[in-house]
């Protein structure tokens, strides 16, 4: 099978603050691979060191097999392939859903980043494919009506489910989804596991941080579990959760104490 993102070693210092210590993952081509532990594990960093928001202290990361992203830019990561959301969400609030959607996909168009930057017209043809595809986008997660509302008039549901419609509007072959689900009542869940099911079966590889059991029990291929920042468990959902060291992570406790 082939991977598209490997974590080989990885450690992530903060001061003294051990973030990831010597992390070893791969998410291999077309699954949903979950990434859990409790607060404070080391998730959001996972995604910080592959996206370049920080460069590793010590190891490799590799993306599809060959390409090592350690040092390189976060445009450079975007271009690559890789699209992220935020565990809290980061939009442009002043732009509208639908221009959200369309300045991801600048990542990909030949007149569109650097054309932008210095006010050059962009080709008209071009322009109606992105806007196009953008409303696309918007539709396939369930927000089109909203497409010309400001960023910061949407709904929160709406804002999340506009983050993910944003990540893939820069064409990424692997997503990464910070607690998408956060602050989802349980009926906005189920619909969410839906449309991750569906962006993995339109192609996409998918790494998950999430909380809901639920959740990550119906759709994820693989679980792995990460515990003040080293990982304890990497299997199916269900030998992950009846792992006695990850019950006493989540619980605190002993499995067998209780
Ligand atoms: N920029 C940073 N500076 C200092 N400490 C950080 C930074 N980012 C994360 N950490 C620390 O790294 C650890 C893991 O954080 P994080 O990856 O956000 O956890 P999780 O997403 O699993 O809740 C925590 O102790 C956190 O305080
Ligand atoms: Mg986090």
């Amino acid at each position: 099978m082939k991977k598209v993102l490997e974590l080989k070693g990885v450690t992530m210092q903060f001061g003294g603050v051990t973030a990831l210590n010597d992390v070893n993952l791969h998410v291999n081509e077309g699954e949903i691979l979950a990434l859990i532990g409790p607060n404070g594990a080391g998730k959001t960093t996972v995604f910080n060191v592959v996206t370049g928001v920080y460069k590793v202290t010590k190891g490799d990361i590799v993306f599809n097999g060959d390409v090592s992203l350690v040092g390189k830019k976060r445009w450079q990561i975007t271009e690559a392939g890789i699209a992220r959301t935020f565990q809290n969400v980061r939009l442009f609030g002043e732009m509208t859903a639908l221009e959200n959607v369309i300045t991801a996909g600048d990542v990909r168009s030949k007149s569109g980043f650097v054309g932008s930057l210095f006010g050059l017209p962009r080709s008209r043809r071009e322009e109606k494919a992105n806007k196009e595809k953008a409303m696309e986008l918007l539709k396939f997660m369930g927000i089109d009506h909203v497409a010309h509302k400001l960023g910061r008039n949407l709904p929160y549901g709406d804002q999340r489910r506009l983050e993910i419609a944003r990540a893939l509007g820069t064409q990424p072959q692997l997503l990464l989804l910070d607690e998408p689900a956060a602050g989802f009542n349980p009926s906005e869940k189920v619909a969410l596991a839906e449309t991750i099911k569906k962006i993995r079966d339109a192609g996409y590889t998918i790494l998950l941080i999430e909380h809901d059991m639920s959740l990550i029990m119906g759709i994820s291929d693989r679980v792995v579990v990460l515990d003040f920042g080293s990982k304890i468990a990497d299997d199916s959902p269900q030998v992950v959760q009846n792992d006695p060291r990850v019950i006493e992570a989540y619980l605190g406790v002993p499995a067998d104490a209780s």
